[in-house]
């Protein structure tokens, strides 16, 4: 088990305060998930406790820090480099932290774009970033219902969500959105 008290000290150094209050919150919301479907607690609690830990990283030294240890997905990637904090923060955990769990690796790893193999940690991670009470928006709010009946239906619902605020925003959509959106459309279809 991890030294939670030593990883909330650094956590609380090394970002603003808005981001360790997410970052205890989505925690907590990933533990109450995790209880509501039967799975590992503390694996929950851990994930999402690290889930930004690269976060507070510069553009620019994500991009250093994918490239020198191959963690881009797709060159897309390059114009969108804060989407590496998932990634990288999963590879600074391993690295600081001996983190060696490969789900909550994945958990952390998927908690920005998703993935075809996402495991019931990951989809508890990335909709525990999204549903924390600190996200007061009425989509978060509906995602927070969704959540608690089933975790591919909030998985469908938040990439909805996504695509359709990229398209409002005029964002790029990562492909993998995309992807992921119709896997997860594929699941729901098939139920
Ligand atoms: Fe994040
Ligand atoms: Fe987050």
């Amino acid at each position: 088990m991890l030294d939670y008290t030593l990883i909330k000290e650094e956590l609380n150094q090394r970002m603003e305060p808005k981001l360790y209050i997410h970052s205890l919150s989505a925690a907590q919301t990933a533990k109450e998930l995790a209880a509501h479907y039967e799975f590992d607690e503390e694996q929950a609690y851990c994930a999402a406790l690290l889930h930004d830990y690269a976060k507070a990283i510069k553009n620019e030294d994500l991009l250093q820090i994918a490239w020198e240890n191959d963690l881009l997905s797709n060159t897309v990637e390059n114009e969108m480099p804060h989407l590496l904090h998932a990634p990288v923060g999963a590879y600074l955990a391993q690295l600081h932290y001996n983190v060696d769990n490969p789900e909550i690796l994945q958990a952390i790893s998927y908690h920005t774009l998703g993935g075809l193999d996402m495991s019931i940690l990951s989809k508890i991670v990335y909709l525990a970033d999204k549903i924390e009470p600190g996200r007061r928006h009425p989509e978060s709010r509906q995602l927070r219902e969704i959540s608690y009946k089933g975790l591919d239906e909030a998985m469908l619902y938040s990439l909805e969500s996504t695509i359709i605020n990229c398209i409002v925003k005029k964002s790029i959509i990562h492909p993998r959105t995309i992807i992921v959106y119709n896997h997860f459309l594929r699941i729901i279809r098939n139920k």
